[in-house]
């Protein structure tokens, strides 16, 4: 089974769209295919550069295009929500128990308070999922409506995660208009998750750096 299965997969869709649904009634910002495909391609591209098995990149990529199905249950709780739902799905499509002990793992520890980063595809989905900071996520027309998710998600106007096998780095890098949101909003919302990477990093045995308009903060 490989991830373009998954991606094609119909049920799977409908979960993904149901889910972003979900978040779109709760005024969250974007979490549909260009979210769930960007983390899958940043989470295998982690993997891949770290000199990974192209099984355990496959993985990654499978998880991140899952990660976030479990809102069609409730925000709450949602990764292990998404865990539980994404245990039957492989189950039922084949996967062996090995490979979804992996994947189920990583689902249900890919958000900031409860997860943690158990392996390599737990730790890259980490880093692929929290470094999806972007304009075109904010569904918000107006700016005056902004609440701090949208003014962070829309300042951002490129991101960027980058590994250095060499130095042993992995580096998150944001070019922030600071027109719409301070950097201090960003440090407010993401400080959770920049811990999580943190941990991410090293599971992968790299350390963690963020930067911001090509200063580094972390
Ligand atoms: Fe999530
Ligand atoms: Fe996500």
């Amino acid at each position: 089974m490989t991830y373009e299965q998954i991606r094609k997969d119909p049920a799977i869709r409908v979960y993904i769209s149901q889910a972003d649904k979900t978040l779109d009634a709760l005024g969250y910002t974007e979490h549909s295919f260009a979210h769930v495909t960007r983390v899958a391609e940043f989470a295998g591209e982690v993997l891949q550069e770290l000199g990974y098995e192209a099984r355990s990149v496959e993985l990654a990529k499978i998880a991140g295009f899952m990660h976030d199905i479990g809102n069609v249950v409730n925000r709450s709780e949602h990764s292990q929500s998404g865990a539980v739902m994404a245990f039957r799905i492989l189950d039922r499509m084949g996967f062996p128990p090995e490979e979804i002990a992996m994947i189920v793992s990583a689902i249900g520890n890919h958000d900031e308070g409860t997860g943690v980063p158990v392996d390599e595809v737990a730790a890259a989905l980490i880093l692929a999922d929290k470094s999806d900071v972007r304009r075109s996520r904010v569904r918000v027309k107006d700016p005056k409506d902004f609440d701090i998710h949208d003014r962070v998600n829309y300042s951002v106007t490129h991101s960027d995660l980058e590994v250095d096998k060499a130095e042993k780095t992995v580096a998150l890098r944001l070019s922030v208009d600071t027109q719409f949101s301070s950097v201090m909003d960003y440090f407010e919302i993401f400080m959770g998750r920049m811990l999580l990477c943190r941990r991410a990093a090293q599971r992968l045995g790299l350390q963690f750096r963020l930067y911001i308009n090509e200063q580094q903060l972390v």
